[in-house]
């Protein structure tokens, strides 16, 4: 492998889901202004860049946003990564908001671990009955038409992110037919 596909690929391989403290090392603006280069360097389909970022550094605002969280999650991350997503049709009926943001979401974590900082996908936490992404969205003022489906908080991780298991590849992807 040349060196820039190595690198690419230690740092696939090397991203975690990082729920632990992170130190009160603040975030700079510069490195939050790539990282969100990279979520709007992502494909979307019929190029409609349906996902929209807010990146979120001030102190003030940060807490605000958290004690919205319960069960509270990425309580001492010192910078906060929002997505939107406008949920239209790319063409007749198809919306691939979803992919969009998800593909997003994937570069902008491989950013930030490709920088020497940690994240966690919080979706599910934060989209579920009680709607938690609303109510961060409405103190971001998000106008109407947008959903905030996700947040990423970005920090220098206090300990080591913890690595769940996962299916070995032959058990998941195969060379000319299933299984095979
Ligand atoms: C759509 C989606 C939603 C997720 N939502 C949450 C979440 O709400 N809370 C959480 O702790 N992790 C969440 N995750 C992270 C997954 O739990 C994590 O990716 C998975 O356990 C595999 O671990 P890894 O990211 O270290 O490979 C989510 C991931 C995806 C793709």
């Amino acid at each position: 492998m040349t060196s820039e596909k190595n690198l690419v690929y230690e740092t696939i391989i090397g991203r975690r889901s990082y729920r632990g403290k992170y130190t009160p090392d603040k975030v700079p603006r510069n490195d939050l202004k790539l990282i969100l280069e990279a979520g709007l360097a992502a494909p979307s389909g019929c190029n409609k860049q349906t996902t929209h970022l807010i990146a979120v550094d001030d102190e003030e605002l940060l807490r605000k946003l958290l004690s919205e969280i319960d069960p509270p999650v990425a309580q001492t991350a010192p910078a906060m990564i929002c997505v939107l997503t406008k949920r239209i049709n790319a063409y007749r009926d198809r919306c691939f908001a979803t992919q969009d943001y998800a593909a997003a979401i994937e570069n902008m974590l491989l950013m930030i671990h490709a920088m020497g900082y940690e994240s966690c996908w919080y979706e599910g936490h934060i989209t579920d009955t009680d709607r938690i992404g609303d109510r961060i969205a409405r103190l971001l003022g998000v106008p109407e038409g947008y959903e905030l489906v996700c947040i990423l908080p970005v920090g220098r991780a206090e300990a080591a992110p913890a690595c769940p298991k996962k299916l070995p590849f032959e058990e998941r992807a195969w060379f000319n037919g299933f299984g095979v």
